[in-house]
């Protein structure tokens, strides 16, 4: 055995404000298939992970449905884990970004950073809402792209033709939350001097990140690092800047000191010093899986800033590229938007692990889950390749020999287990290198001689005639079926827990390979794996599809319509019709005098002269707005608003006939 390895795994720590779904599932997946690895080489390895709490939209989210962030994160807490734990996912521990620990953390790094002289107050202009009260993150003003003119784009970048752009270029711009045009206002913020980390950058991000990703950021660091704004104002859900009025650490400064603030949080349960693992001087490997588009933060800014205050660094930052369902991005409208609960509640996790195994590298590659494919792989190759291996032998040695081994293999046996088992160390130097994928290539290799050795074989009708050979042959194929629920642990562990049932193992070891069962007496095989049903797919896709009506309205849609109270306030009366005339420099205007009872006579312009001769509308009693704001027009003040059905060219005037002048319309 290797020397023992004390490894340190974090996933990127998933927000609080939504549910877990199948694109998240990639990363926490990948590194529970490393976790569970590691462990099994007999390393002392953790899997830490938290929800990630803070930030504007948490903040927003709680206004708008009337209860405190607190509870959005309580309840999303619970949900996240009961997740992760269904789908197999062992967090050694699983905490919160809003923790005592972690604010402690985050203003000891902040003044870390502040004495070593990389931090700098500034103003800045930003937009802001008054009706809100709150500056306004990119996210939440929308407005026409500078570049294109498409409508509702956000602050940042246009999904239409792509060009990025500061807020302030927006053409009539809005704010998300309420539609009101956004103004600008000033205010200080706390910068993070990242330039002043550029040449340590220089030399840590490549050793520490893969080639690829090492070309990505030497992009950047070509040029002079911008400085990082690092606060957030008043309101904001998250923890304040020491010595600053209604300041906020931003969100990106506290998620990843969750990573430390977990693992502080762990060894005090566990009475050990969190040192080992962060300590300047720590031997311990400390990996953090995230996402490609979260690479700047964990692969510059978290580097500096660890730098700044003497934390040591990650030994390696793992980047994975995005799901895609069915070769596109995952759809809300097309059901590919999978949830996973939506999931768990009709299909067996271990299909998805297995499936996500197959696919898995260690570069920035997206990966498809294609559901045809997905089928396809689960039923041939798990249930047909694999787990058909067990539930052919071992009824044949349950029916024949009571369930008990051959004290020998046949030499085609023998053969096949040792080569096999001699895989080992490149089958161990694929997972350790994160290629699951091509890992997974060489255990179905396995299978795949096993199943032909069986097949030729054949000891379902050979135990007729030669039981002896038969079973060597059951001997043999079960051995190897142990070998495949060995290599197999880190990817599907709760069918490798059955298949170690059978065998009366416990969770294995990679030394476990090395075990001779000859002789051995089993346990009775229960079943392991349904086929997948092509049917139950289905239904995850039409439970993922929005239910009627497709989507909320947005704020902006939402101030087309108004409530009852907005609608009492329109003054709608009856009006006498006293005088018309034609407005001679206008195509279309006709002056009305118009009389609302009691003396209140209105001079009103209404653009109706190509329908109507001035003549027709003398005495007609008309629905008129009285109570809108006087228009001061090139040919005098338009005093009301009278009301008419149908378009442009063919317009009715609504009357009134037997109502009195200055009647109310209600
Ligand atoms: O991108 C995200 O989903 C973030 N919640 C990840 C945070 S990772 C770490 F820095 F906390
Ligand atoms: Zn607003």
């Amino acid at each position: 055995m290797v020397n023992t390895r004390k490894i340190l795994i974090t996933a990127a720590l998933p927000y609080a404000n939504g549910p877990i779904h199948l694109g998240h599932m990639v990363e926490y997946l990948q590194a529970d298939f490393w976790a569970r690895f590691q462990r099994m080489r007999g390393h002392e390895c953790y899997y830490f992970c938290a929800d990630d709490t803070h930030g504007t939209p948490i903040m927003v989210r709680a206004r708008k449905e009337n209860i405190t962030p607190e509870q959005i994160i309580e309840t999303s807490f619970r949900e996240h884990q009961r997740d992760f734990t269904d789908f197999g996912v062992k967090f050694d521990h699983f905490s919160s970004t809003n923790s005592v620990k972690n604010r402690e953390l985050c203003e000891e790094i902040y003044l870390h950073m502040k004495e070593g002289g990389h931090c700098e107050v500034r103003p800045i202009r930003q937009a802001y809402c008054e009706h809100d009260k709150m500056f306004l993150p990119d996210r939440f003003i929308q407005g026409c792209c500078p570049s294109c003119g498409s409508e509702d784009q956000y602050g940042d970048s246009c999904d239409i033709c792509g060009a990025t752009y500061s807020p302030t270029d927006l053409q009539s711009p809005h704010c998300t939350l309420c539609g009101n045009a956004p103004t600008e206002k000033e205010s200080d913020h706390v910068f993070f001097k990242l330039n002043h980390f550029k040449d340590f950058l220089k030399e840590w991000v490549p050793s520490h990140n893969s080639k690829e990703v090492t070309k990505k950021l030497n992009e950047w660091l070509e040029e002079d690092l911008r400085d990082w704004d690092i606060s957030r104002d008043a309101p904001y859900f998250g923890f304040e800047i020491p010595g600053l009025k209604d300041k906020y650490f931003y969100v990106w400064v506290d998620a990843p000191m969750g990573y430390v603030s977990t693992t502080q949080e762990w060894c005090e349960k566990n009475s050990r010093d969190f040192r080992e693992f962060w300590g300047e001087d720590s031997i311990a490997e400390v990996y953090h899986f995230i996402g490609k588009d979260i690479i700047y933060f964990h692969s510059l800014f978290w580097p500096a800033m660890l730098k700044a205050s003497k934390i040591r660094r990650p030994s390696g930052v793992y980047a994975h590229g995005f799901l895609t369902v069915n070769g596109t991005k995952m759809s809300k409208s097309k059901g590919t938007f999978i949830m996973a609960r939506t999931y768990l509640d009709h299909l067996d996790p271990s299909y998805l692990r297995y499936y996500y195994g197959c696919k898995l590298t260690s570069d920035l590659n997206d990966i498809d889950l294609n559901l045809e494919d997905f089928a396809q792989r689960v039923n041939s190759d798990l249930v047909g390749k694999f787990i058909n291996i067990g539930s052919r032998s071992a009824k044949i040695l349950q029916t024949h020999f009571e369930n008990t081994l051959a004290k020998s293999m046949d030499s085609a046996g023998e053969k096949l287990l040792q080569s096999a088992v001699n895989k080992q160390e490149s089958i161990a130097n694929l997972f350790e290198n994160r290629e699951f994928s091509k890992a997974l290539v060489e255990i179905r290799d396995i299978a795949d001689d096993v199943n032909k050795y069986f097949d030729e074989l054949a000891p379902w009708k050979l135990v007729k005639e030669d039981k002896e050979t038969t079973h060597k042959c059951l001997t043999s194929a079960l051995s190897l079926f142990r070998v495949l629920g060995i290599y197999l642990q880190p990817i599907i562990p709760e069918i490798s827990r059955k298949m170690a049932e059978l065998f009366n193992d416990d969770e294995y070891f990679w030394s476990d390979l090395e075990k001779s069962i000859l002789g051995k007496k089993l346990n009775d095989f229960s079943h392991l794996l349904q086929r997948l049903d092509a049917k139950k797919l289905m239904t995850i896709v039409e439970a993922s599809r929005p239910s009627e009506p497709e989507k909320q309205p947005s704020k902006k849609e939402e101030n087309q319509y108004m409530d009852i109270k907005d609608f009492q306030k329109v003054d709608l009366r009856v009006g006498e019709v006293l005088s018309a005339e034609a407005v001679a420099e206008s195509d279309k205007l006709l002056k009305l005098q118009v009389s609302l009872g009691n003396g209140d006579e209105r001079t009103v312009f209404s653009g109706i002269k190509k329908q109507f001769q001035p003549e027709q509308l003398i005495g007609q009693k008309v629905l008129v707005v009285a109570n809108l704001k006087p228009r001061k027009m090139k040919f005098g003040t338009s005093e009301g608003m009278i009301l008419m059905a149908g378009d442009d060219g063919d317009l009715n005037l609504i009357t009134a006939p037997s109502a009195k002048a200055g009647q109310k319309v209600e």
